[in-house]
């Protein structure tokens, strides 16, 4: 093996897009692949086909370089790597709990067809433990007598952090069953080693369960504050207070208590459920049954939200113009998938609201998935004659929002802040009716 393994990035999705181009930043030499022609184009005209702070430019600074090319080739991608990371999707089975490997399968399969010699091929995607056994057999089976080995090595980088969780992320995860295999990757990672990141070497189920360990962990801190939170809302005390009095114990600390609308994305929602399916089908579905609260807890959060503004509307959504701040399903990110933001936005417009949604980067997205939606292209055309305003991502711009000036937009001044993030004597104090989830 080379100082230098030359890598592959199999699926150019969030994670893969992110990896390729952040291993060419670290020195490497990168070849992405993914089976989606557009995308790959996209790419190579230095589209990122997302929106990720930083990666644009990262894309654009390495695009000319001669070091990062795509296809859609995998005899090319066979070729051309030492190491070939699989970076492909993980979505929720439709109508169950379970993870849907068809794509991580499909591109174990297509890539072991296609090797010559002996390779690392390294698993990033978030998968249910035992599935890297069986990369590692159809790898051996598929690609026999050349010595290919797998590891797995999940990833941790947040939506909107992308760029610095893969340039300086907090730790290396890497299952690994032989010593060449340790070596090699750590050689696909030397620079990012070299800068002190702590490295976790494993074994394989391991390796895969940390993943959804700490996605799990997460989850739970957050339904937690947000169980709190409806407590809070019998009792009259104020979640935001209770979260930063308990968080100052280092032992809890303060991140990931923000109370309010709760998690979505594409990662938590159904990483949670494929660990209970996966824990049902090893015979340890008690060890994980909390999760079940913790995802009900979290969906309670949303039908709380739409309830807050039926108060506010006088029992009915009909006939009412809602204004409703946020698509994605958090800040700094395009992505609606599972968003609680634009479940609740359908919920009431379901309920007969007209509502004018407007996010400042997911409305295309959102609109594929809610045509029947009103989009708005500024705050102040969604706010612009609204009976309420619901703030659901807390986006900077809604975040710094001026309540007198708003409130000479809008023809009532009521608010639902559903991500505690505005100030309620402030705003109580320009005259509008405020209310929130788990705060008086
Ligand atoms: C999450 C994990 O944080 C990453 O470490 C992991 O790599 C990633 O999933 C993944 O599995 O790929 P991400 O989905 O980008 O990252 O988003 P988070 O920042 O974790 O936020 C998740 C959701 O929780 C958002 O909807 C956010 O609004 C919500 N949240 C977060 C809260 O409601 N309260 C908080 O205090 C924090």
């Amino acid at each position: 093996m080379t100082q230098r393994p030359r890598l592959s990035v199999i699926g150019t999705g969030y994670l893969g897009a992110t990896h390729a181009v952040c291993m060419v930043e670290l020195g490497y030499e990168v070849i992405g692949l993914d089976v989606d022609q557009a995308k790959i184009e996209a790419l190579r005209a230095g589209r990122i086909p997302f929106f990720e702070p930083g990666l644009p430019e990262l894309l654009a600074k390495h695009i000319d370089s001669g070091r990062l090319r795509f296809t859609t080739d995998y005899a090319e991608v066979a070729e051309f790597a030492d190491v070939h990371f699989v970076c492909v999707g993980t979505p929720q089975q439709k109508g169950q709990y379970a993870a849907d490997l068809t794509y991580v399968e499909s591109a174990f399969a297509a890539l072991a067809k296609h090797l010559t010699r002996k390779v690392l091929v390294v698993g990033k995607s978030t998968v249910p433990a035992g599935t890297a056994v069986r990369m590692a057999e159809l790898l051996t089976e598929l690609a026999p007598n050349m010595g290919v080995e797998l590891a797995w090595n999940p990833e941790f980088l947040r939506e909107g952090f992308a760029v610095e969780d893969t340039l300086r992320p907090d730790r290396l995860v890497f299952g690994v069953h032989s010593e060449w295999a340790e070596q090699t990757i750590r050689s696909a990672f030397a620079p990012v080693i070299e800068a002190g990141t702590p490295v976790i070497v494993t074994d394989f189920a391991t390796a895969e369960l940390v993943k959804v360990a700490a996605n799990s962990f997460l989850a739970t801190k957050i339904s937690f504050i947000n169980a709190m939170a409806e407590v809070c809302e019998a009792t009259g005390a104020d979640v935001t207070q209770l979260a930063d009095a308990i968080g100052h114990d280092v032992r809890i600390g303060r991140k990931f208590l923000n109370a309010g609308l709760g998690f979505g994305g594409g990662c938590l929602p159904k990483d949670i459920r494929a660990f209970i399916a996966r824990a049902g089908e090893l015979g340890v579905d008690q060890a994980v049954s909390f999760l079940r609260d913790v995802d009900e807890i979290n969906l309670r959060r949303r039908a709380r939200t739409v309830e807050l503004g039926l108060d506010l509307n006088d029992g009915s959504y009909r006939g009412t113009q809602v204004a409703v701040l946020g698509a994605a399903f958090k800040p700094n990110s395009d992505d609606v998938r599972d968003s609680p933001a634009l479940d609740v936005a359908a919920a009431i417009g379901r309920r007969g609201a007209d509502v004018r949604l407007y996010d400042p980067e997911a409305n295309a997205n959102a609109r594929r998935l809610h045509p029947e939606l009103t989009y708005a292209d500024s705050l102040d055309e969604a706010v612009s004659g609204a009976d309420l305003v619901m703030l659901l991502t807390e986006w900077q711009e809604f975040r710094s929002m001026d309540p007198e000036i708003i409130g000479n937009k809008v023809r009532k001044r009521n608010v639902v802040d559903g991500r505690n993030v505005l100030d309620p004597v402030e705003w109580r104090g320009a005259g509008w009716i405020y209310r929130s989830l788990g705060r008086p």
